[in-house]
């Protein structure tokens, strides 16, 4: 029997990186289970679609806490409870602090839609397209406190068409993404892959 490590999903919204997850982690011999979904936004669309998959949801909405030090220890909480020891983030779009990033270093995955260390940041797709590069895709690296900078697990690439617009580009990349993060946390939870040094890739 392999011991499946124990992940949590953060989100903020549609959460279909999160779906993907999911569906890969049914598979009997995928060394994740995906125990919890949380959202800080109660009406992500991912949640009703994590809860209809059958994984205990919650929502711990930033915007009833004091500050991010209370909202991420409503969240550690939960994590604490549901014995997480894997977390993903998918789309989650609050800025994690320093702390709360360090306590879970090594062991919190992101994926971001382009080849970083390119176009960290939001908007990706069209600063790609503007940029003019032939060559885009995602990338799904450990969390370090810098934003989108840990260092890489995995990235997938596509190839940028003459006639692309940033939705065009995005909905290849997403197909991308979804393979994409479930080979990374099967690397990481496997433990075939594991942060040693911490270096971040550099720009
Ligand atoms: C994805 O493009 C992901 O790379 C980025 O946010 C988007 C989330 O999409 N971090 P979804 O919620 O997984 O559909």
């Amino acid at each position: 029997m392999i011991l499946r490590k124990r992940t949590a999903i953060l989100i903020s919204g549609r959460g279909s990186n999160m779906a993907a997850l999911i569906a890969a982690a049914r598979a009997p011999d995928f060394p994740a289970e995906i125990v919890l979904v949380l959202s800080n936004k109660p009406d992500a669309e991912g949640l009703a679609r994590a809860e209809s998959a059958g994984i205990a949801v919650a929502a711990v909405d930033h915007k009833i806490y004091a500050g991010r030090d209370e909202f991420e220890a409503s969240m550690q909480a939960l994590l604490d409870i549901h014995r997480v020891e894997l977390i993903c983030l998918a789309g989650f779009m609050r800025v994690l602090s320093p702390p709360f990033v360090t306590r879970w270093r090594g062991r919190m995955l992101n994926i971001h839609p382009s080849l970083l260390p390119a176009f960290r940041g939001l908007d990706t797709h069209r600063r790609a397209l503007d940029a003019g590069v032939k060559i885009h895709g995602c990338t799904v690296h450990f969390v370090e406190p810098e934003l989108d900078s840990g260092p890489i697990v995995a990235q997938s690439f596509v190839s940028v068409c003459d006639d692309d617009t940033p939705e065009t580009l995005a909905a290849r990349v997403i197909e991308k993404e979804h393979a994409l993060y479930a080979e990374a946390l099967a690397l990481v939870a496997a433990g075939r892959i594991t942060l040693e040094s911490g270096v971040a890739p550099k720009s």
